[in-house]
């Protein structure tokens, strides 16, 4: 929790600062008692506009800021304020460190939790004293024009300007004298300076007629590190998969450490988890104003939130080494969506202090990261599912009947369902695994770099791919699905042809057994999905095991134009489409796993991993 520090100069501005401890306290208050002082003071909202354009008119005298001591002012368009850094704030002492997370490597010597875009700042911080101004927006005028689902409904940026010449007391737009400036992106600025003079801010807001009302920003100076941070260069979200109500979304990996290495048992252990997320409806204009601020997204509304301060509904954020690589990882499962919509999903770490009782510390004011944009599906027999047991490495929507199985409750009998089916296959494969000479020495293996146990691995792999189908909306028209159960009734009792454009090739598919069944009996018997399609397993998953098991099991991959295509899928590049599925499959990960597969082993290809299955 950290809170402005008023000095005498500011005074004079009781208003303002009324404004300031209202923003704050509406941040906070809900779930912070400290704040309760803000409420003793009795201050309210000033009568912004007009007040405030009069006292600029006669010459504003600038407020003062201090190193790491946020400051909150309402703007309305057309208008100027302006702030001061002393000489004395600039060579003084630095600020207090924050909390910090476990290291990002394994090894303890690099500075922890850092991204490229931290280690960049980091790198100039010990070259020389840089000051490091950050503005956000917090507050945005309403929109009111008729344009609402359009570009012209997103409220323009704040300026700043920041000037260390003593020939530019007020930097601004129509200063002509030397000064940096930036226009906020997203709701963000930053402006860093070297040298260590006073140093003179302007905020400006634009002027405009389509939107009434007022802007409310914070601003803070830092001569440690930026106070807020928006890592817009860093997309460390990725989303999974989404049903109809729910989305599952990952981090990357949150440490490079090996399991055995302090570290990642302690990114394990956070608890909360580090990060949180907001979710809003990518219709919403308004958030292309502020998605770079923290302050600015935790004001908006119509947002989900999840792991964060004051979050009210029930997402779930939990730390996993689930997922490629097997690193610790963060995952959010946001419920309570619309079906067919589209959100925006932004994460974000909130202002967060080592000690609550002190005001702030270096960078607490809030970081965000680039955001990642995803739809739900429109039908609702596909579920999303995770958390299972022996495919725990499975996250992602599955066939499913919703008037068998209750979202309400997380779906835990559909899982049962399905990790039951995988685990007693797997079973077969392990008593014929036993037969194996796996221990035998070196020489009489069937592999010298592979041994049963990868054998194993593989086969769980694959095995849990291809009995858990990845579930895609039927009227979903792209190529590489595979229609499943086409001539069989939705569970709600309509039928593939109420689905616009379907109708001809709905004939044909009904008829084949491939696209008139799911790929095993125990979905069409104990789910009864209806129609649905399926992003087949990747086929990497089959050479794999191939590979990796001894010749004596005898798997074998379908050839290419006698069955390969209909059975398995193929990776596309690193793209917003997944052609494929494999487990731990997310979009835009550029980080898959590197199989390298002999072409030969092709030519192996029989149906017999396939007949394992369905037997
Ligand atoms: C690394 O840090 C952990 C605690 O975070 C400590 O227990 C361990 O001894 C350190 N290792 C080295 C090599 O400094
Ligand atoms: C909205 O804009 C119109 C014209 O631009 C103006 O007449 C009206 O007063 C504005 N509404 C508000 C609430 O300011
Ligand atoms: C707003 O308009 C006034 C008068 O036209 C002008 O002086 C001022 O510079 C403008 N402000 C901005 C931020 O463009
Ligand atoms: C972790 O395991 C790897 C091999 O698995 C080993 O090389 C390394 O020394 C281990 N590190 C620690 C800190 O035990
Ligand atoms: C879902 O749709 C309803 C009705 O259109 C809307 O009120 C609600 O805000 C939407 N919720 C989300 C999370 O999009
Ligand atoms: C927080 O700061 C206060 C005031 O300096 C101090 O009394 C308290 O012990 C600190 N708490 C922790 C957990 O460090
Ligand atoms: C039945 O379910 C399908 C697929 O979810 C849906 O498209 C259709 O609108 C539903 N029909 C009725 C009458 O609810
Ligand atoms: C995952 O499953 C375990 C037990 O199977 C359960 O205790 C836990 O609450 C589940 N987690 C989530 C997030 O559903
Ligand atoms: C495979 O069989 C062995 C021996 O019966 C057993 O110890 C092991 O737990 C089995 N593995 C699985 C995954 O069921
Ligand atoms: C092979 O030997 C290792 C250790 O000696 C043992 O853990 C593993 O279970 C054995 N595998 C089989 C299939 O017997
Ligand atoms: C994804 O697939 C669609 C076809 O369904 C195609 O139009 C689009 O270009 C693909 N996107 C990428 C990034 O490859
Ligand atoms: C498709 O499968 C369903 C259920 O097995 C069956 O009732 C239906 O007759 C099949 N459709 C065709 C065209 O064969």
């Amino acid at each position: 929790m950290y809170l402005p520090k008023f000095t005498p100069v500011q005074s004079r501005f009781a208003a303002s600062v009324g404004a300031t401890i209202f923003l704050l306290f509406l941040l906070y208050s809900l779930n912070h008692p400290a704040v309760a002082y803000a409420e003793a003071t009795g201050a309210t909202r000033p009568e912004a506009g007009p007040n405030i354009l009069g006292r600029q008119e006669e010459g504003q005298t600038p407020l003062v800021l201090g190193n790491n001591a946020p400051m909150s002012q309402p703007i309305v368009a057309g208008q100027i304020q302006f702030w001061r850094v002393d000489k004395n704030t600039i060579d003084g002492p630095a600020g207090r460190q924050g909390l910090q997370l476990p290291s990002s490597t394994g090894d303890n010597s690099s500075a922890p939790a850092a991204d490229d875009e931290e280690r960049e700042g980091l790198r100039k911080r010990q070259a020389g004293k840089t000051i490091y101004i950050t503005v956000t927006t917090c507050g945005q005028p309403v929109y009111n024009g008729s344009e609402s689902e359009s570009d012209e409904a997103v409220p323009p940026q704040l300026s700043v300007y920041a000037s260390q010449s003593p020939d530019n007391t007020r930097p601004g737009p129509d200063s002509d004298d030397e000064q940096e400036s930036v226009v906020l992106d997203g709701g963000y600025g930053l402006i860093e300076l070297d040298d260590d003079e006073t140093v003179m801010i302007g905020v400006s807001a634009p002027n405009t007629t389509l939107f009434t009302g007022e802007w409310n920003y914070q601003i803070a100076v830092s001569i440690d590190a930026p106070f807020h941070r928006s890592l817009s260069q860093t997309p460390n979200l990725h989303f999974v998969d989404a049903d109809t109500r729910a989305a599952l979304l990952i981090t990357d990996d949150l440490t490079t450490a090996q399991s055995n290495e302090s570290s990642f048992a302690d990114w394990m252990a956070l608890d909360p988890p580090p990060y949180g997320m907001f979710v809003y409806p990518a219709s919403l204009r308004s958030i292309g104003g502020v998605q770079n601020s923290y302050c600015g997204l935790r004001m908006l509304q119509g947002g989900l939130f999840t792991n964060l301060e004051n979050s009210v509904n029930q997402n779930i954020a939990v730390t996993t080494d689930r997922g490629l690589g097997g690193k610790p990882k963060e995952q959010f499962y946001v419920t309570g969506l619309n079906a067919s919509s589209e959100y925006v999903g932004i994460l974000a770490q909130q202002p967060r202090l080592a000690n609550a009782s002190l005001s702030s510390d270096i960078g607490s004011g809030g970081t965000v990261w680039r955001s990642v944009q995803f739809s739900t599906k429109s039908m609702d027999n596909c579920a999303l599912m995770y958390n299972l047991t022996f495919c725990s490495e499975v996250a992602y929507a599955v066939p499913t009947n919703p008037e068998r199985f209750s979202t309400r409750d997380g779906l835990p009998e559909l899982a049962q369902i399905y990790d039951n089916y995988a685990q007693s296959m797997y079973q077969y494969f392990n008593y014929s695994l036993q037969q194996i000479p796996c221990n035998t020495s070196e020489t009489s293996a069937y592999s010298l770099v592979r041994d049963c146990d990868s054998c194993a691995r593989a086969y769980k792999t694959w095995l849990c791919a291809v009995t858990i189908p990845r579930c895609e909306d039927y009227t979903n028209p792209a190529a590489w699905l595979k229609p499943r159960n086409v001539g069989q009734p939705f569970p709600n009792g309509s039928t593939t042809s109420i689905v616009p454009g379907f109708a001809e090739s709905q004939q044909i598919l009904a008829q084949a057994v491939a696209t008139n069944s799911s790929r095993s009996l125990v979905i069409d018997e104990q789910i009864s999905p209806g129609p649905y399609k399926e992003v087949l397993p990747c086929k990497d998953l089959c050479y794999d095991l191939v590979q990796s098991c001894p010749a004596a099991l005898q798997f074998s991959c379908p050839t290419p134009g006698k069955g390969l295509e209909d059975s398995y899928g193929e990776r596309s590049d690193n793209s917003g489409n997944l052609s494929c599925s494999y487990l731990g499959a997310a979009f835009f990960l550029s980080a898959s796993p590197t199989i390298h597969v002999p072409w030969g082993l092709f030519a192996l290809a029989t149906l017999s991993a396939l007949l394992l299955l369905f037997a």
